[in-house]
């Protein structure tokens, strides 16, 4: 297929372009910075420039492509407050950027439309043992601080399926660029990365493994049907810092009390403290025959660590 991505040099994009051109699909990036065309080159994708943001460049962008299928993997996570803002990057991304990547497909007649959504989609809350499914309600809950991510999820999703469209609810990243990085760099700065306690417990998933399952998905994912995308381990966000300060060879995480990380850091106190959650990915390992080849971040941190 030829594929138009947005969100090419994000953690995912990365690995999405060389498993995108090894299953023997051809790849169009969208990027805003034509800074990046070497880059995305090296990975073995072509490029366009434009900002998914501005509809009218988009749409002159594409004016003379035509493509099977588009894939929206923009979001602004990398320079993200940790307080969010009404006009939050991320959710008008989600949000007006969804609507105009439809209107991309409609114009160069892709059939095909893949979009990133997150498991916190399924509230910010402690979801207690249970195992979320797809069928569990997503997009629906408010009231805590994580409300305008919620929103980003429901509104990309509901667009994208209404018009039988595929969503990809990710857990976690970790792995090259994602959360292991980052984490990695504030330990070694021994700075306080948890909540006391060691926070709630949550799905994650290795950026390769996240960036098959999306292959497999814009493959023989069934129209209008949203997938979870997570490891077989969901372990606590303690857990998660222990097992990279090892991998990675940096001093063990530090902890601040939750009063503390709620006043500095109101989201990730949100996102580390309020928020437990353990989520399947059978729908897709039926549907779309994917299965982690990292069953646990630390089956995924292990190479880093010998
Ligand atoms: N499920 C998850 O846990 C999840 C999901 C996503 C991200 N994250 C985390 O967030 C952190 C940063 O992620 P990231 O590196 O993917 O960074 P990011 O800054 O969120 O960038 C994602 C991609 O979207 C593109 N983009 C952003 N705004 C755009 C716009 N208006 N028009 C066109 N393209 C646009 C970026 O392009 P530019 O290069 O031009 O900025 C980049 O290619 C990582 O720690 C990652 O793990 C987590």
């Amino acid at each position: 297929m030829n594929v138009l991505l947005a969100g090419a040099t994000g953690a995912i994009g990365r690995q999405l372009i060389p498993a995108l051109t090894k299953a023997g699909h051809q790849v169009t990036a969208i990027i805003r910075n034509p800074g990046n065309r070497e880059r995305v080159k090296d990975l073995g994708g072509d490029s366009l420039v434009a900002d998914v943001l501005n509809r009218d460049q988009l749409l002159k962008a594409v004016d003379r492509i035509s493509a099977h299928a588009v894939l929206h993997q923009a979001t602004a996570l990398r320079g993200a407050s940790p307080r969010l803002r009404p006009d939050d990057p991320t959710n008008a991304l989600r949000s007006t950027g969804t609507t105009h990547l439809l209107q991309v497909a409609q114009a160069v007649g892709a059939t095909r439309f893949v979009t990133q959504s997150l498991i916190t989609g399924y509230g910010y809350f402690d979801h207690g043992d249970r195992v979320l499914t797809e069928d569990d309600p997503f997009g629906q809950q408010r009231g805590t601080y994580g409300d305008p991510v919620v929103e980003g999820c429901r509104s990309t999703e509901q667009q994208v399926l209404a018009v039988d469209g595929i969503a990809l609810r990710y857990g976690m990243f970790y792995g090259p660029h994602a959360f292991s990085d980052k984490f990695a760099d504030m330990m070694r700065k021994h700075l306080p990365i948890l909540p006391a306690g060691g926070g709630g417990t949550t799905s994650w998933i290795h950026v390769a493994d996240a960036a098959e399952a999306t292959v497999a998905a814009l493959e023989r994912g069934r129209p209008g049907q949203a997938y979870n995308i997570v490891d077989d381990t969901p372990i606590t966000w303690g857990q998660f810092a222990a097992v990279v300060a090892t991998a990675h060879h940096t001093p063990r995480p530090k902890a601040m009390p939750r009063w503390l990380l709620k006043l500095t850091a109101p989201y990730l106190a949100c996102l580390m403290a309020d928020t437990s959650m353990r989520v399947s990915h059978a729908k897709g390992t039926s549907d779309l025959g994917w299965t982690p080849a990292h069953p646990s971040v630390h089956e995924g941190l292990k190479r880093i660590a010998t």
